[in-house]
């Protein structure tokens, strides 16, 4: 066991260079979800106690999550065992029941699931004090929905120059119903009504399979909740004091999952996506086959073949059941060398395109119509010199890098390391030719 200690800056700097590649095989096991640990870590400030959470992926928004919330009294050691790069990190929180409320704002800016500790807090201590959170830059990311959602169960907010203060004299129950299933809003509701007074619906709630992950965990700290799954959350608050600490392990990552296999879509091959949950992926894997993937869920995974050129199809991204926009960047630029024209649409973050011209400098054909982008296919992409804008788009540039001519250089690379365990290694062992340069 040691202190957690983060990923060396090295390891986050460089470039990536990818080279055209043939076709993928071979086995790549997926890490957990950084959309659900992130707020698992988060959970562990409700309840004392020593809480083990394996299938950590070894990501720098877990470490930045670690480091916000040791600043908030958290003590988070890593377990050694036996095989990180495959099975994750193991991690032991260790909460004492000395929490503190002011969460430093130069942690807290950096990453949007900061902003879940706020829930937590509020329904444990009554207050909080928090920078405004950071994050993906897609354009505009308002808490709107979180706040109105808390002040309906008895918080009150103020605003300081970039932060926000938050005060509550106990939660209470509320029915409340959410304008937009917004995936933070209604984990950080979840989280202040598990010890609130009496019973919290959340009507219209966000049905991401991390928040089912997220309400697993908080049921196994002694949270009464219904609806799992669902778009109507109901929880019946306990006392704080009745809460436990638990052991815990997190669920596959769907878009870390979605990425090998756009690998496989732009390089050809047939490989097996271990640990791929695919009822958590049915909307994308009906594109993916649309598109002339085949796709045939296995034991423990997914199984998935390709080779010649793709169909284009159209696509809108949605909340979940519906394609998800952390996905978008991988479509457009397997719809940059499909055969054909399609729309996409982005519904969630109007913002969102800004990699669009990244993936131009390889010769993809893609105009934007506000919220549509329109993706004419071509036969070859050229490697290029590109930025990665932010965590999922970073990782499209690289896979289109593997089936563009020539040589591709992939930076600002710290923005793929905030999300993806070790993307590089796990697509050269795929048989991709990429490779990280300092
Ligand atoms: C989470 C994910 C992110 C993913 C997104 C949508 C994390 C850390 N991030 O982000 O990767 O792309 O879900 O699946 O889990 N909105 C408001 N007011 C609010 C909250 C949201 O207007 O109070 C809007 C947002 O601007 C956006 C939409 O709702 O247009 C979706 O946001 P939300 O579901 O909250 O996403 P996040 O939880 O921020």
């Amino acid at each position: 066991m040691s202190e957690y200690s983060r990923l060396s800056d090295d390891q986050s700097s460089g470039v990536i260079v990818a080279a055209q590649s043939g076709p993928l095989t071979g086995e790549v096991t997926v890490p957990g979800a950084k959309n659900s640990v992130l707020k698992l870590m988060a959970a562990a400030l409700l309840a004392d106690g020593v809480y083990e959470l394996s299938h950590v992926p070894r990501i720098g928004d877990v470490d930045i999550m670690a480091e916000l919330l040791t600043q908030l009294g958290l003590r988070i050691e890593k377990i050694a065992i036996p095989n990180p790069e495959q099975d994750g990190q193991k991690l032991r929180i260790v909460n004492s029941g000395n929490i503190a409320t002011v969460a430093p704002f130069e942690i807290a800016d950096r990453i949007r699931a900061s902003v879940n500790v706020v829930g937590p807090l509020l329904g444990r201590l009554g207050e909080v004090d928090i920078a405004l959170p950071g994050g993906d830059d897609f354009g505009g990311r308002p808490i709107d929905i979180h706040l109105r959602g808390l002040e309906a169960m008895g918080a009150t907010f103020t605003f300081s120059d970039d932060g926000l203060i938050g005060r509550a004299n106990g939660l209470h129950g509320a029915d409340i119903s959410l304008e937009f299933p917004s995936v933070g809003a209604t984990e950080n509701l979840l989280m202040a009504a598990v010890c609130a007074t009496g019973t919290t619906t959340i009507a219209n709630a966000a049905r991401e399979p991390e928040i089912g992950d997220l309400c697993l965990m908080l049921r196994s700290m002694g949270a009464h909740i219904e609806g799992i799954g669902t778009q109507q959350l109901v929880i019946h608050g306990v006392a704080q004091t009745s809460l436990q600490s638990t052991t815990h392990t997190t669920v596959a990552d769907r878009v870390q999952a979605a990425t090998y296999m756009s690998a496989v879509a732009m390089c050809g091959g047939d490989v097996h996506v271990k640990g791929a949950i695919i009822t958590h992926m049915e909307m994308l894997m009906s594109r993916f086959t649309d598109m002339g993937m085949t796709i045939a869920p296995t034991d423990d995974g997914i199984h998935v073949r390709s080779s010649g050129r793709l169909s284009a199809v159209d696509i809108s991204t949605l909340p979940y059941p519906g394609i998800a926009t952390d996905y978008k960047p991988l479509l457009v630029t397997m719809l940059g060398v499909s055969d054909g024209t399609a729309v996409v649409t982005e519904n969630l973050y109007p913002g969102r395109f800004r990699y669009i011209e990244e993936l131009r400098k390889f010769g993809a054909d893609i105009t934007i119509d506000g919220h549509h982008a329109v993706v004419r296919g071509v036969e070859h992409l050229t490697g290029a010199v590109v930025h990665a804008p932010d965590i999922r788009a970073g990782a499209a540039l690289v896979v289109a890098g593997l089936a563009a001519s020539g040589m591709t250089e992939i930076r600002d690379i710290h923005h793929i390391d905030r999300g993806y365990d070790d993307l590089v290694g796990r697509l050269a062992a795929l048989g991709a030719a990429v490779s990280r340069v300092d």
